[in-house]
C-alpha cells in the first residue's frame, strides 16, 4: 500500500525557501512537488525550471515537476537535466500527450499525466500501460489554497477501479488541490496513493512534522 506525502513548495515562504524545504525534508516529506506555471495554460505564474537545480542542491528527495505550461515538450529535457524525478504533464496542454509521455521516458524520468477537474478519464485511458502516475486535479489548477472539489472523489474511485481491472496498468494515483486532514481521508479511501499538500502544510500553526505525520496516518487508516 502506497502513501506518499508531497509538500507543494508553492505555499512555502518564497523568501525563506531553502529553510522551508530543509524543514519539510526533515519533517518526513516523501517527495517535493514543484509547480511550473506560465501565465497562459493557467492564470498565474510561479516557478521556472531554474528552481529544480536549486532544489536538487538542498534535498535528496525525489522532485515531481507539475508542468502547468503550454508547449510542455519544449521544456521536458531541460527539467530532467535539472534534476526532475517525475514529470507530470497536463493532457489538456498538448495535442500529442502520448508523444510527450514518450519524451519524458526517453530522457530518463518517470512520467505522469495530469487531468483537470473537467477532463474525463477516458481522455487518458490509452496512456495507462505507459505511465507511472496519473495526477487527478482536485481543484482548477493555478493557485494554492483553493477548496477541494467534492465530486473528484468519485473520479478517483473510478480511476482506481479501471486500474484494478487491467493487471498490467501499473500507475500510482496522485491528488493535488485542497488536501487537508479531511479531504485526504476521502481521497485515500477512493484509491489515491500520493497526496500533494501546499497551504495545509506550510500555513499550519502546529508545525510541518505534526502536519505531515497527521496526513500520513489519516491516509493509512483510510486505506485499511
Ligand atoms: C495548484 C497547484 C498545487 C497547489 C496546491 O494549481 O498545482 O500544487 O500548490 O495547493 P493547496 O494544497 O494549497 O491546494
Ligand atoms: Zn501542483
Amino acid at each position: 500500500m502506497t502513501v506518499k506525502i508531497a509538500p507543494s513548495i508553492l505555499s512555502a515562504d518564497i523568501m525563506n525557501l531553502e529553510r522551508d524545504v530543509r524543514a519539510a525534508d526533515k519533517a518526513g516529506a516523501d517527495v517535493f512537488h514543484i509547480d511550473l506555471m506560465d501565465g497562459n495554460f493557467v492564470p498565474n505564474m510561479s516557478f521556472s525550471p531554474a528552481i529544480i537545480a536549486g532544489m536538487r542542491r538542498v534535498t535528496d528527495k525525489p522532485l515531481d515537476i507539475h508542468m502547468m505550461i503550454e508547449n510542455p515538450d519544449a521544456y521536458i529535457k531541460t527539467v530532467i537535466d535539472a534534476g526532475a524525478s517525475t514529470v507530470l504533464i497536463h493532457a489538456e496542454s498538448t495535442q500529442h500527450i502520448y508523444r510527450s509521455i514518450e519524451l519524458v521516458k526517453k530522457y530518463g524520468a518517470k512520467a505522469g499525466v495530469v487531468v483537470n477537474p473537467g477532463t474525463p478519464l477516458e481522455t487518458v485511458k490509452e496512456l495507462f500501460p505507459i505511465i507511472d502516475r496519473i495526477l487527478v486535479m482536485t481543484v482548477n489548477p493555478g493557485f494554492g489554497g483553493q477548496t477541494f472539489i467534492p465530486g473528484m472523489t468519485k473520479k478517483i474511485q473510478r480511476l482506481d477501479q479501471l486500474r484494478q481491472t487491467a493487471a498490467d496498468d501499473n500507475f500510482d494515483i496522485e491528488v493535488d488541490g485542497g488536501i487537508n486532514s479531511e479531504t485526504i481521508a476521502q481521497c485515500a479511501k477512493a484509491g489515491a496513493d500520493i497526496f500533494v499538500a501546499g497551504s495545509y502544510l506550510f500555513n499550519g500553526q502546529d508545525g510541518l512534522e505534526s502536519r505531515i505525520d497527521g496526513l500520513r496516518s489519516v491516509a493509512l487508516e483510510a486505506k485499511q
